[in-house]
């Protein structure tokens, strides 16, 4: 570890095999540091992740190559700084989150942050910078995102960003669902999307590892993740999805002691599976779930069935983990079709998370 004159450290963090030996010290320290910064932003600690948790999805360089300094004043660390490369063929882009504790917030470290991420970026031929992070609450001056939609208060970082040439591209919106209070807006859409969907599609559901006869068609609906969510002018790589990586990913899901239930809708008529949706929760299942994927395919809209897999997963969800307080999700503001489906099951804001991009000159 060396110091500049101010007292002030950036080094790189070595990927532990195990949480268990020495060389896990520094991974340990990256986890507490992001959820320290999390919980600054947003007063609680539901989008914390434990290192069990996060440790192997850095292990898996294969769909994605991460990055991770810690930057420490005087020895103490007050930010992580995560650079990721996604491994789609010829992408442009880097994911970037830069967690600064507020006490650390300060134009030196945001700015040795962003040298080392455009140092990176360029080692790596990539130009496109891009990062979502949760935004503090804020009364005074907000900044509107340039989709049109939505909006976020400048706090320290938004104005880091502006100052470094970022752009506020779009702006998602952080919603909760109480799992402990009344049911019957969830029982009712459960009841109305089935109407709905008129016998054209029955439910299957499943928890990792997928079977077999359904992870074809569960890749297909992840691929068109990528591409059909909202995005605005961030750029997004079509991602490939196969067999394959499912398998990685729910391997991700099962070392991290994370469990997951997914219910998907299948056509009578071509046996397809055409939407999907997916719950996760760790901790033994005590913690606050999360919303990941959920989609219709483009030529099964319009039947309620982005409603039908999510109040069916959500009536499950109460049985599978009946201590999680509550369901976490982002959208994007723009995303119309999503948030009334959100809206309608109960779910309420409770933040905003920016979409940020810069493009590189070479
Ligand atoms: C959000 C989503 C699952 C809703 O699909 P759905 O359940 O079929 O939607 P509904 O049946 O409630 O549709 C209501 C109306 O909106 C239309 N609609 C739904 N999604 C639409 C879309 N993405 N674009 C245009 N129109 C859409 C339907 O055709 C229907 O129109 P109609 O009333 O004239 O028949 C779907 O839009 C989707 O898969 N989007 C892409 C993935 C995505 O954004 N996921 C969430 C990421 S956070």
């Amino acid at each position: 570890m060396t110091a500049d004159e101010a007292g002030l450290s950036i080094d790189p963090v070595v990927i532990p095999l195990s949480l268990d030996g020495p060389d896990a010290t520094d991974f340990l320290t990256m986890v507490d540091v992001r959820n320290a910064v999390l919980r600054e932003r947003t007063g609680d600690d539901d989008l914390a992740y434990s290192a069990v948790e996060l440790l192997p999805g850095w292990q898996n360089d294969e769909d994605e190559e991460g990055h991770v300094w810690i930057a420490r004043q005087d020895g103490i660390p007050i930010a992580r700084f995560v650079v990721e490369f996604p491994m789609e063929a010829g992408s442009d882009v880097v994911w970037f989150a830069f967690d600064v504790l507020a006490a650390g917030s300060r134009p030196d470290v945001w700015n040795a942050g962003f040298d080392l991420l455009e140092r990176t970026a360029r080692a790596h031929g990539r130009h496109v910078l891009q990062s979502e992070p949760v935004h503090r609450p804020g009364q005074g001056e907000v900044l509107k995102a340039r989709s049109g939609f939505g909006e976020i208060p400048i706090d320290d970082q938004a104005r880091a960003l502006l100052d470094r040439g970022f752009a506020l591209e779009q702006v998602d919106r952080i919603s909760a669902l109480d799992l402990q209070g009344d049911r019957s807006l969830i029982e009712r859409g459960f009841a109305d999307a089935l109407a709905a969907s008129a016998g054209a599609y029955t439910l299957v559901e499943w928890t990792f590892p997928t079977p077999d006869e359904f992870v074809d068609g569960y890749a297909a609906m992840m691929a068109r993740m990528s591409t059909d969510a909202p995005s605005a002018d961030l750029d997004w790589d079509a991602e490939t999805w196969d067999a394959e990586r499912i398998r990685r990913y729910e391997r991700e899901a099962i070392e991290g002691e994370r469990f997951t239930n997914i219910v998907a809708a299948r056509h009578v008529d071509s046996g397809e599976l055409v939407a999907f949706t997916e719950l996760h929760v760790g901790d033994g299942r005590t913690g606050v779930t999360e919303q990941g994927a959920t989609l219709v395919l483009a030529e099964h809209r319009g039947h309620r069935l982005g409603m039908l897999v999510k109040a069916a997963n959500l009536l499950t969800w109460l049985d599978l983990a009946p201590e999680s307080p509550r369901v976490s999700t982002f959208n994007a503001e723009e995303n119309r079709h999503m948030l009334a489906v959100n809206e309608a099951l109960g779910f309420e804001p409770v933040g905003y998370a920016g979409g940020w991009k810069k493009v590189l000159e070479d």
